[in-house]
């Protein structure tokens, strides 16, 4: 997929101020720190657009973005920051439950793993409550470029054992990174078949 233009459109910290649900939307998240951010910067070509830093807990809000003036990318806050005080965690946790399970238009949910890392307890669980409440979710694996190839397989290959012991099939899983560009073609491609699949369902059904 071309990307011709990506230009941020809101922030918001309440769900029933989001913008329109009229067109397919994508939303990244993870554990604060795993490379959301970064990620949208790197599949946009636009250095800047979604807001990064080291310190994890940078991103506080639901950013949309919005692609080719067709579909939105979502940038969300990270789950699990320690730093924040209970209050905060739960209000934000209840925020985004609310956010994933109620928008109509969320096609799919990208989860993203730090490669480097074997499988937390946080994403698992975030990614079986995510099966209950039948959200359609991808796995994106970040920051390969600080490991060598062979681990990147050994890590890759633990995971998805680790994830059969839980699921009957694998979800879509991409291995990417945002200094380098990896899996780019793949993440957009997968993004373009959706939308693709989207409106021939909408054409056939009379939508
Ligand atoms: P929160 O908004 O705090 O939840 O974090 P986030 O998941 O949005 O992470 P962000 O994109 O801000 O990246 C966190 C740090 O990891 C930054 O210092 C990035 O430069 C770095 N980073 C992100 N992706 C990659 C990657 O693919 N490779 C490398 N080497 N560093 C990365
Ligand atoms: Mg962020």
């Amino acid at each position: 997929m071309i990307i011709n233009k990506a230009l941020f459109l809101t922030s918001n910290n309440r769900i029933d101020k989001l913008p329109k649900d009229n067109i397919p939307e994508y939303a990244f998240i993870g554990r604060s720190n795993v490379g959301k951010s970064s990620l949208i910067n790197m599949l946009t070509r636009r250095r800047g657009l979604a807001k990064t830093s080291s310190t994890p807990g940078k991103t506080i809000s639901i950013n949309h973005f919005i692609v080719n003036d067709e579909w939105y990318l979502v940038d969300l806050p990270g789950y699990g920051y320690a730093k924040r005080s209970k209050k905060q965690r739960e209000e934000w946790q209840m925020m985004l439950a609310k956010y994933i399970s109620r928008r109509r238009n969320l096609v799919c949910t990208f989860v993203l793993i730090d490669s480097r890392i074997e499988p937390q307890d946080s994403d698992l669980g975030f990614m079986e409550w995510l099966g209950e409440n039948q959200v359609p979710f991808a796995i994106v694996f970040t920051k390969t470029d600080k490991l060598k190839k062979t681990e990147i397989e050994k890590n890759i290959e633990a995971y998805k054992k680790r994830l059969l012991e839980d699921w009957e099939d694998l979800p879509a899983l991409f291995i990417t990174s945002s200094e380098t560009g990896l899996g780019r073609d793949e993440v957009l491609n997968f993004i373009e078949e959706q939308n693709r699949e989207l409106e021939e369902y909408k054409r056939t059904h009379g939508l």
